[in-house]
């Protein structure tokens, strides 16, 4: 792309210069007509080629115009280099039980092994559709369990959350996928392989009890595949529009107000300040008006 734009700038300014100075072209045009001639002759004959150059100049300028699409002919192998078809974008999907609601896209990295021992890595998009297995409504945690995929295959992801009764805060304290390595998802994958990815670090997204969390940015957290997270990651999860909720009131229908990860701490701070601006603002104008009424009702004009 970046040289793409090069090049079409280039070729703005070859064209540019091949329209306005042909006077300049007519120039550069003798040396390539006779460069072997030796350098006695060319002073002599340098006068001649001069001469000519007035009569020539309109058919010097189609010339450099030829020479662009030739170079519009190099561009195209530098644009066909990107296209190793791209794996979609994870979809949204939204589940909910009694006490949970979550909404969120979710995209898994994960590595694998290939036929010939190799490990590699794939892309794997949780879908929308996964149907929630179970969930449970617990004091301090609370958990919902989607599964998706062939009944013999079985794919799923649990997400558990936690709640900190002092601080008043819920958040994620894991996250569990299971995944069979099978399918077009995972070319030339060896056989009988099956993928477990878990976070369970410091909890994420820690939200304020009776609100919801919500974050459009795409977020990374690594995998392990062990509960203690000591072992190298396998893989990654990167979560786009993503809205949990837990520990809700049992009869709500929707989040509660939403805390976005991108909103500053004390979000009160921009009305407060423009409240203190008017504010200011309103008692300047009233003295202001206050002491001309004062002056004018002394210079004994009646004013409503
Ligand atoms: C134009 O193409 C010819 C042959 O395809 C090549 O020799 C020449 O270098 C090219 N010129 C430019 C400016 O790319
Ligand atoms: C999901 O929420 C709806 C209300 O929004 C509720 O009727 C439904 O029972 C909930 N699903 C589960 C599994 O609790
Ligand atoms: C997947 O993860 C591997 C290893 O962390 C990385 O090299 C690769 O670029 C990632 N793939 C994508 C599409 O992000
Ligand atoms: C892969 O490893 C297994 C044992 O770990 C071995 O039996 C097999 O021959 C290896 N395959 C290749 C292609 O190296
Ligand atoms: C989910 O969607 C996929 C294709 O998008 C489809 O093959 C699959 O049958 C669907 N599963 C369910 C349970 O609807
Ligand atoms: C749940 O919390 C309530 C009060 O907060 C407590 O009385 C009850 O014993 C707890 N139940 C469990 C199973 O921890
Ligand atoms: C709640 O948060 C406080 C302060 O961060 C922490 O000390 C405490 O261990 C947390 N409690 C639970 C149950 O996570
Ligand atoms: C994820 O793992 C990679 C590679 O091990 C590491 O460089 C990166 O800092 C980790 N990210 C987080 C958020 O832990
Ligand atoms: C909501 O939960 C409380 C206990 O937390 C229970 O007493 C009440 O019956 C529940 N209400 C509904 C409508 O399920
Ligand atoms: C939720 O249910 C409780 C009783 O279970 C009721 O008192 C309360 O008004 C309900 N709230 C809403 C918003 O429906």
């Amino acid at each position: 792309m970046w040289s793409g734009f090069k090049l079409t700038k280039f070729l703005a300014i070859a064209l540019l210069l091949a329209c306005s100075s042909s006077g300049f072209a007519a120039v550069t045009e003798p040396p390539a007509e006779q460069p072997t001639d030796a350098p006695v002759v060319q002073t002599t004959t340098k006068p001649t080629t001069t001469t000519v150059a007035p009569k020539t100049t309109t058919t010097v300028a189609p010339k450099t115009t030829t020479l662009a699409p030739n170079t519009t002919t190099v561009a195209p192998p530098t644009t066909p280099a990107p296209p190793p078809a791209p794996y979609p974008d994870p979809q949204i999907g939204k589940w909910n039980t009694s006490c949970i609601m979550v909404q969120m896209a979710a995209q898994l990295n994960l590595t694998y092994e290939t036929k010939d021992n190799k490990t590699t890595t794939a892309l794997y998009n949780i879908p929308p559709n996964a149907t929630i297995d179970a969930g449970n409504c617990l004091n301090q945690t609370e958990q919902i369990s989607l599964e998706w995929g062939p009944i013999d295959a079985l794919h799923s992801l649990v997400i558990q959350f936690s709640k900190n009764e002092s601080r008043k805060e819920f958040a994620v304290q894991s996250l569990v996928f299971n995944i069979p390595i099978e399918g077009d998802n995972f070319p030339n994958a060896k056989e009988g392989q099956h993928a477990q990815l878990i976070y369970a670090g410091k909890p994420v997204f820690s939200t304020p009890l009776h609100m919801s969390y919500h974050c459009t940015r795409k977020q990374k957290l690594n995998l392990t595949e062990t509960l203690d997270m000591t072992s190298e990651p396998n893989g990654q999860v990167t979560l786009t529009n993503v809205q949990f909720e837990a520990f809700r009131p049992n009869n709500s229908t929707s989040f509660s107000t939403a805390k976005d990860c991108d909103a500053p701490d004390t979000p009160d701070v921009v009305p407060i300040a423009v409240g203190i601006a008017l504010a200011t603002l309103i008692v300047i104008v009233l003295i202001a008006y206050l002491i001309a009424r004062r002056r004018s009702t002394a210079r004994g004009y009646t004013s409503f």
